[in-house]
């Protein structure tokens, strides 16, 4: 049976009951599930006794102009979801629980944070090492899964646990899944939802095209050109403007290039006011 809880007691009492008959996992979200959220529970049970999953749409990651009103909030529907899926326990906080007046600290995870959805999204990866550490203090849970869709948040998330003794979970604890994506190849995203018919059948050409230029990579074709060829054909198909199309180290997300073992491929864009963001290894 799901129990949902909404205070900081109900959540202890229902800890310390599961945490007395096994191990906890804990899967942070802001709601309006899909089946890249449940991949990520689904893995939670693999490797734990208990699952619990987080609502939260935390408003310290949303920047001033960006969609923290429409984002898609449907707590009965995804708390059935979660029920069929086995889930213990849903933590599912009002904004004044996690942020009560006077609330004043602020997580800030250097390097990392830096660049690509940090440099678009000022102040967005502060507001997710922030309440993600939250979350952990809450539910205290001996481990935590996070998609790979997001991998800068979980590199950053890695670092700040590793920085802060996060000891449970510790850094080995913190599981990335693989990005799970619709049939056309489009990773699922809630924010997939505010796409009209066409600009969601131009969205598959993200990953298509950045699979393209990854088999030009492979081959020893010269980065910026590739990079500059994939721009041009995300505008073509549709795609309004390219926040990044970049190459990094997948570890620390430092700079990379084609030849070294751990590259991938960083892309966002937007399409009509949707933005999509991907990443893909150079293999
Ligand atoms: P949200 O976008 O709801 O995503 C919750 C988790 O699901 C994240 O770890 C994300 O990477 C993962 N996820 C989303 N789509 C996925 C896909 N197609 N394949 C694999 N995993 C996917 O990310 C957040 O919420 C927030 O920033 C949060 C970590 C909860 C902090 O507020």
């Amino acid at each position: 049976m799901l129990l949902t809880v909404h205070t900081l007691d109900d959540l202890r009492a229902a800890t310390d009951r599961l945490g007395g008959s096994g191990t906890i996992a804990l899967v942070p979200t802001m709601g309006a599930l899909h089946e890249g959220h449940l991949t990520l529970v689904r893995a939670a049970r693999a490797k734990a006794d208990h699952v619990a999953v987080s609502i939260f749409v935390n408003p310290r990651q949303f920047g001033p102009n960006e969609d923290l009103d429409a984002y898609p909030r449907q707590l009965a529907r995804d708390a059935a979801l979660l029920e069929t899926e086995g889930v213990a326990l849903l933590w599912a906080p009002a904004p004044d629980i996690v942020y009560p007046a006077g609330y004043a600290t602020n997580i800030s995870v250097a390097g990392v944070s830096e660049g690509l959805c940090g440099g678009d999204r000022p102040g967005h990866f502060d507001g997710v090492a922030t309440v993600v550490c939250k979350l952990f203090n809450q539910v205290r849970p001996d481990m935590a899964f996070f998609g790979e869709k997001d991998w800068q948040q979980l590199a950053v998330i890695r670092r700040m646990a590793r920085d802060l003794d996060l000891t449970r979970p510790h850094v080995d604890a913190i599981h990335g899944v693989a990005i799970v994506r619709e049939a056309d190849g489009l990773a699922m995203s809630s924010r997939n939802a505010y796409l009209t018919p066409d600009q969601r059948c131009a969205g598959a050409a993200l990953p298509r095209s950045m699979k393209q230029a990854i088999a030009r990579l492979m081959q020893g074709e010269p980065s910026n050109t590739v990079l500059e060829d994939l721009r041009g054909e995300l505008t073509s198909a549709g795609f309004g403007s390219i926040d990044y199309a970049e190459l990094r180290r997948g570890d620390d997300l430092g700079p990379a290039d084609s030849a070294m073992a751990d590259s991938r491929l960083f892309v966002a864009a937007r399409i009509g006011g949707t933005r999509l963001i991907d990443n893909m290894p150079l293999t």
